[in-house]
């Protein structure tokens, strides 16, 4: 076991806002078809806040920086149907901060209604900006997130301004910490796995996975040869081609914990096969994967996000990654508000 006193060492110094219902679930899986690795899903979708997800986990640091600094706005920025967006509504509204959303997109036409993660975090509170940007066009939504953290600190808000995903360091924390907790329980089930599979899109959980276990290893509470591959699953142009720099995510991440080591480039993987034709486009095979999912575990995946990453594990125990004896660990990062969108 790795223990309650390794995470206060590692992590106690950092503030947080505890926002997130901890230690997420782990669930044992059926094999893909009888036979491959055995399956286990870790159950990020019910990390609590507002509907869930892996937002959560990085939002508990996010926000707590922001709240030692002092801020009474926070700034964020997303796709449409962002569930970032859409849990940091949430985290506002738990926190007492008004939170300001620059989104992808238009604003309804006359008369129609908000849907999905949009309508959630109007329920929040949150004030919604809609820039008329297209999904994938996230240089000119941080863009427009700069502009409006500067109208809002002219008017006193102290803003914090969250980039896309909330992947920077401090975001990343909350998946270095998820690491440490999934090694613990998976020790406690008596295994180790083969890998650990998600779905990456703005590369923070990636960062903060990859900082989890190097820290671990550095810390002598893992072995290197005994340490799971961390198999990301990319569903973004920009983490298909290496942008955001997850190395210098991670490497900054293990900065702010003080674990003196860096990541192995080696140890850096982003799998871009199972995107299909853009961000945000439905795939036949993730919409194979989310009725697999619905139908062996009543989990809810969804199109964008999960539903492709597991397509891609999927796909990777048809192409015999793994053999019968190996133990393998998806990450459910939830995103099933955009069911409804
Ligand atoms: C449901 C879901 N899964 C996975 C991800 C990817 O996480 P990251 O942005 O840290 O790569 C997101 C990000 O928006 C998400 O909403």
């Amino acid at each position: 076991m790795i223990g309650p006193s390794y995470d206060a060492e590692v992590f106690d110094h950092l503030p947080r806002a505890r926002l997130a219902t901890l230690p997420t679930a782990l669930e044992g899986a059926s094999r893909r078809d009888g036979s491959g690795p055995r399956l286990w899903i870790k159950r990020d979708d019910l990390t609590g806040l507002g509907g869930g997800g892996n937002k959560a986990r990085k939002l508990e640091f996010l926000c707590g920086q922001a709240l030692a600094d002092g801020a009474r706005a926070i700034v964020t920025v997303g796709a449409a149907q962002s569930n970032h967006c859409r849990m940091t509504a949430a985290a506002g509204s738990r926190l007492g901060v008004e939170v300001h959303l620059v989104l992808a997109g238009d604003a309804p036409a006359e008369g129609g209604r908000q849907t999905g993660n949009q309508l959630l975090a109007q329920m929040f509170g949150a004030q919604m900006h809609h820039t008329g940007a297209a999904e994938s066009h996230w240089g000119e939504l941080e863009i427009a997130r700069e502009s409006l953290t500067a109208e809002l600190a002219e008017q006193g808000l102290a803003p914090s301004s969250i980039p896309i995903g909330g992947s920077t360091a401090v975001g990343a924390l909350g998946y270095a910490l998820a690491f440490v907790e999934l090694i613990d329980q998976c020790r406690s089930e008596g295994f180790l796995p083969r890998a650990v599979v998600f779905t990456s899109s703005s590369g923070g959980t990636h960062a903060g996975l990859l900082a989890g276990r190097a820290a671990l290893i550095a810390d002598g509470r893992l072995r290197a040869e005994e340490a799971p591959d961390i198999v990301a699953i990319g569903v973004a142009k920009g983490v298909n081609l290496g942008v955001p720099c997850v190395a210098e995510l991670a490497d900054a991440a293990l900065g702010l914990m003080r674990v003196e080591t860096c990541v192995d480039q080696a140890d850096i993987e982003v799998d871009p096969r199972w995107i299909g034709d853009d961000y945000a486009v439905p795939t036949d095979a993730g919409t194979a994967a989310i009725e697999w999912a619905a139908r062996r575990g009543g989990w809810l995946m969804d199109p964008t996000y999960s539903g492709k990453g597991l397509s891609g594990l999927l796909g990777l125990i048809d192409e015999e990654r793994w053999d019968g004896d190996d133990q393998v660990v998806f990450i459910h990062s939830g995103g099933w508000p955009a069911l409804f969108a």
